[in-house]
C-alpha cells in the first residue's frame, strides 16, 4: 500500500529539563523511533520563562503556571517533531497520563517517573495544539523531509 501524504500527522514532542537530567534523551527517542514514527525535527534549547509561558499560555490561571514555567526554562530541553500515521493521539498514549501515579506501566512516565511536577515529556494534545506547538517551537525550514527506508515496511 502507498502511503497518501495527507495521512500522515506530526506532533510536537518535548523531553523536559528533568527527563535530559536524567540522562533519559535516548530511551525516549528510542520508544518513538522503535514504534516506527519519523523523527523530522530535534533541537536541544533552554527556553526563555517568557517562551515557556507562551507554550503553555492555556494554562494562565492554574495554580502550577509558575512553577511549570519555571521548570520548563531551568535546563535544557529536547524539542521534536514526530511524523506518522496517528502520532499526535498514540504518542500521548506512548506517553502515559499526566499524572505518573495514574499512568500505566508500560509507557514513557509510568516506566520513568514518579511525580506530576517532574514528568519528564510533554506532547501536543490534540491536532490544533500541535501545528501550533510546532510552530511557536521550529521554523518551517528546521523541518526535515526526507524517505525513511522503513516506511514502505510500515504502511
Ligand atoms: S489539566 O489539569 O487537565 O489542564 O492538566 P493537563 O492538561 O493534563 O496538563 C497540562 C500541563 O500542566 C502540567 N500539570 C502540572 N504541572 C505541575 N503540577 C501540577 N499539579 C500539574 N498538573 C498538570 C501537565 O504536566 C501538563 O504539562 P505537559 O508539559 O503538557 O505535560
Amino acid at each position: 500500500p502507498t502511503l497518501e501524504a495527507a495521512e500522515l500527522e506530526r506532533t510536537f514532542i518535548a523531553i523536559k529539563p528533568d527527563g535530559v537530567q536524567r540522562g533519559l534523551i535516548s530511551e525516549i527517542i528510542h520508544r518513538f523511533e522503535r514504534k516506527g514514527y519519523k523523527l523530522v525535527a530535534i533541537k536541544l534549547l533552554i527556553p526563555s520563562k517568557e517562551f515557556a509561558e507562551t507554550h503553555y499560555d492555556d494554562l494562565r490561571g492554574r495554580p502550577f503556571f509558575n512553577g511549570l514555567c519555571d521548570f520548563l526554562s531551568s535546563g535544557p530541553v529536547v524539542a521534536m517533531v514526530w511524523e506518522g500515521q496517528g502520532v499526535i493521539k498514540y504518542g500521548r498514549k506512548l506517553i502515559g497520563a499526566t499524572s505518573p501515579h495514574n499512568s500505566e506501566p508500560g509507557t514513557i512516565r509510568g516506566d520513568l517517573a514518579i511525580s506530576v511536577g517532574r514528568n519528564i515529556i510533554h506532547g501536543s494534545d490534540g491536532p490544533e495544539t500541535a501545528k501550533a506547538e510546532i510552530a511557536l517551537w521550529f521554523k518551517p525550514e528546521e523541518l526535515v523531509n526526507y524517505t525513511s527506508n522503513a516506511e514502505k515496511w510500515l504502511y
